[in-house]
């Protein structure tokens, strides 16, 4: 989903880095990304050089999770190489075939990690993610994927309900929306220089939608911590959504009572809307959205509507389709 239409702030594609500059560009910021967080640029602020080598993690103890056998697949889980190795995160680069993106994003320090958790919340606080990690009950599921993109997968990821966090903030009656932001850091996400989208990336989602029992916050995947490229140490993950909505490395979650604008919104609204549901019957204005390509097996498969959850998620929308467009 890389757009290419120019506003008057974003940088036309000939003024971006060339690539040859930008990869050794890379291996540079490698040696120093920590002398850089050191030095104050960008979160995590105080961070030591410390590798993004999920064998590190701090919360490595609490997995492989027990899995809840009542999220279940109707096709082969995608194998950890596939999805490992194909990722959307744009703060990191757009060339997740050459494995550039997963390459670039393990230089990214794992730890300290805080998240901000504000707005309309009892105690406004910002809580290191082991002690978020530590106070949940983690589990694992299997969801289905579906980018916006017509590629999907099938992935085993561990985390705790989004219903469960809620619980943990303690938000305020008028909150109606969650609100998700994701780290601003050039240093180790060299691609916020090159791409001049409206960083940080930001989704947000109903206070209902975050209490479904879909909602999940990823915190690993196949039974470890989750690589940085799936968005560690916290992402979003909601199945029956276009998955752009599934906001990853998050470091700030507000709850508001205004409906939160997401970057793909703000940057081509026509194309990226807020709810971003999943139909086969919606085509995105530029391909349809009939069919998928699962990146495990190569296989076409016919889109599902809600991805297959419509039992789970339709009644959040129910009477909602003349007013809002709840697949876009
Ligand atoms: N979150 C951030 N911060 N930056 C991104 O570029 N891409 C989104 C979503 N979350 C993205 C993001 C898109 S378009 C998709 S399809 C999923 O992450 C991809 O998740 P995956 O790499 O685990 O497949």
């Amino acid at each position: 989903m890389l757009i290419r239409r120019h506003r008057p702030w974003e940088l036309p594609e000939s003024a971006a880095t060339p690539e040859a500059v930008y990869l050794s560009r890379r291996h540079l910021l490698g040696a120093g990304a920590g002398l850089l967080a050191a030095a104050g640029v960008g979160l995590p602020a105080t961070a030591a050089p410390t590798p993004g080598n999920p064998d590190l993690d701090p919360t490595k103890d609490l997995y492989p999770a027990k899995r809840n056998e009542a999220f279940t697949l109707d096709r082969p889980v995608t194998p950890a190489e596939i999805s490992g190795n194909y990722n959307n995160f744009y703060e990191f680069g757009s060339d997740r075939r050459n494995y550039q993106v997963a390459d670039i994003a393990e230089r990214m320090p794992r730890r300290p990690w805080t998240v901000k958790i504000d707005g309309l919340v009892e105690t406004p606080r910002e809580v290191g993610i082991d002690d978020i990690i530590r106070a949940m009950s983690l589990e694992e599921r299997l969801y289905r994927h579906r980018c916006v993109e017509a590629w999907s997968m099938a992935v085993p990821w561990t985390g705790f309900p989004v219903r469960a966090f809620v619980d943990y903030a303690k938000p305020l009656s008028g909150a109606k929306y969650i609100r998700m932001e994701t780290f601003v850091n050039p240093a180790v996400a060299p691609a916020q220089n090159r791409f001049i989208y409206p960083w940080p990336y930001v989704e947000g989602i109903t206070m209902a939608e975050g209490m479904n029992d879909l909602a999940f916050f990823v915190t690993g995947v196949y039974g470890k911590p989750a690589p940085n490229q799936y968005g560690a140490p916290l992402r979003l993950a909601l199945p029956w959504k276009y998955g752009f909505k599934s906001v990853k490395s998050i470091v700030r979650i507000s709850f508001v009572a205004e409906r939160p604008v997401g970057l793909w919104e703000q940057v081509q609204g026509r194309e990226y809307g807020f709810w971003a549901n999943v139909n086969p019957e919606v085509p995105h204005p530029r391909w349809s959205q009939a069919s998928e390509r699962d990146i495990g097996t190569g296989e076409r498969r016919p889109t599902l509507l809600y991805n297959g959850y419509g039992e789970q998620v339709a009644g959040l929308y129910a009477g909602m389709d003349k007013t809002e467009k709840l697949f876009m």
